[in-house]
């Protein structure tokens, strides 16, 4: 398959979109990933690609442990702002309302979907991202007034830049997406 067709299939791939947290050395951080799935179902397990270059996967290694934040579609300015690298946005969390996960304290969001808080069980090598990949310990809803009809941000793909102008979509963002499709 030659270039242009890995780009074309690779940009059809759909996503989630979710907010990494970590806590190591008194410090909270986090970041936007879309790069995540679940990987296992017992013990239930996730598996998130971090960036190599990116402080999230030190802090993720030295504490062993992170959570997996859900945002809400009317979060897309927050998945934004997480988005960015912390050499640009240090402190990202800042003014965020967060509550650290009972393991590790990972900061979850108070105004999340819901979370899961993981242990670090192995990480893979993969080109210029690392794979990680965590068990589930402690998971909770968030508390919502709007109940089960809350719907989950997604990313949207470039292809599907028309269907965000329907808004059927809630997320488009692509400066990640000429990241990810160099
Ligand atoms: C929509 C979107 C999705 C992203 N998905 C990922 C991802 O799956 N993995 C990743 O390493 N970085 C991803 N990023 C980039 C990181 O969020 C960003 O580079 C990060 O803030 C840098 O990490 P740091 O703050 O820990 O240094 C994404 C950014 C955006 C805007």
């Amino acid at each position: 398959m030659d270039d242009a067709a890995k780009k074309t299939v690779l940009r059809h791939f759909p996503y989630g979109l979710y907010a990494v947290t970590v806590a190591h050395d008194g410090e909270d951080h986090g970041m936007t990933a879309n790069w995540l799935t679940q990987a296992a179902f017992d013990p239930p397990m996730v598996v998130v690609a971090i960036e190599n270059t990116s402080k999230t996967i030190g802090m993720v290694r030295d504490s062993h442990h992170f959570a997996i934040n859900l945002l809400l579609k009317g979060q897309r300015d927050l998945a934004g702002k997480l988005g960015r690298s912390s050499d640009q946005a240090p402190q990202k969390l800042k003014g965020i309302k967060t509550k650290p996960a009972p393991v590790a304290g990972a900061p979850v969001l108070v105004d999340g979907l819901g979370w899961v808080e993981c242990r670090v069980v192995a990480t893979l090598p993969a080109g210029d991202h690392t794979l990680v990949l965590g068990e589930i310990g402690a998971r909770r809803r968030g508390a919502h007034p709007g109940g089960s009809g809350l719907q989950v941000l997604r990313l949207i793909t470039a292809s599907g830049r028309r269907l965000a102008r329907r808004k059927s979509c809630t997320a488009l963002l692509p400066r990640r997406l000429n990241q990810a499709v160099p």
